[in-house]
């Protein structure tokens, strides 16, 4: 595929000024122009990465804007001090915090209004996969998205599927699982609007390693990865993206 890699490292509720020195300076080693690395650290750590010249987002937005929401973040702020992408809909935020298909497709709409780039996570449960419902649930967290702003919203997004029975477990999706659910996703999308589906970039997420980056990464429909755990360690992290060039 003509599709640039990119490997997006979520630091989750993790990270220090510390850190940031740290994974800065080892991807300063692997950062090229065949690769786009981005990473996603907590809220306050978002300007001092950016000043260390690494391509920074968010792990997630407000749908609101600035207003009396305490304790949320406004998407134009977190715009202004330097971010390029957020996460929206990750499935600890799904989770734990309860948001909706739909509650995600506003934060989605209100990322790409003030030019952030919206990473859109989905993926199924373990008790959804067993049921087979795997694509079920992935298409109707696509479509609340697609049904809100239509499928050329997508275009300036990129999607992680992410299995949350392989979120934090090692059990990460084999590379034939995660690529059915990737072509699954490109052939949804392209029947609404094939060229954006081609040219649209798929990330897997779930306990990727430098062990198994490799062969994810080598299937036809995976375009990189969203590196949780081992995102935080700088030997593990410039390990897989040398392994998504
Ligand atoms: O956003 C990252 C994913 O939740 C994956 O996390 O690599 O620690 O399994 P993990």
């Amino acid at each position: 595929a003509t599709r640039k890699p990119m490997v997006a490292g979520n630091w989750k509720m993790n990270g220090s000024l510390e850190l940031v020195e740290q994974l800065a300076n080892a991807i300063k080693n692997v950062q090229s122009d065949e690769l786009d690395i981005v990473v996603f650290p907590p809220f306050p750590l978002i300007s001092s990465l950016q000043q260390q010249n690494v391509v920074v987002g968010s792990q997630t937005v407000s749908e609101n804007q600035a207003g009396a929401f305490t304790g949320e973040v406004d998407a134009q702020l977190i715009k202004d001090l330097g971010a390029t992408y957020t996460l929206v809909g990750h499935s600890e935020r799904r989770s734990i915090y309860g948001e909706s298909d739909a509650v995600v497709a506003d934060k989605f709409a209100r990322a790409q209004h003030v030019g952030l780039t919206p990473i859109l996570c989905v993926g199924e449960s373990e008790e959804q996969r067993e049921a087979n419902e795997t694509e079920l649930v992935v298409a109707a967290q696509i479509d609340a998205v697609i049904n809100k702003l239509g499928v050329a919203a997508l275009k300036n997004s990129v999607v992680a599927y992410e299995p949350v029975w392989a979120i934090g477990t090692g059990k990460t999706a084999s590379p034939e699982q995660a690529q059915a659910v990737h072509k699954f996703i490109r052939e949804k999308i392209a029947s609404a609007d094939s060229d954006l589906a081609e040219q649209l970039t798929i990330l897997y997420g779930g306990s990727v390693n430098e062990k198994n980056s490799e062969l994810l990464f080598a299937q036809p429909d995976i375009d990189g990865g969203l590196i949780g755990g081992a995102s935080l360690k700088a030997e593990s992290f410039t390990a897989i993206c040398e392994s998504a060039k």
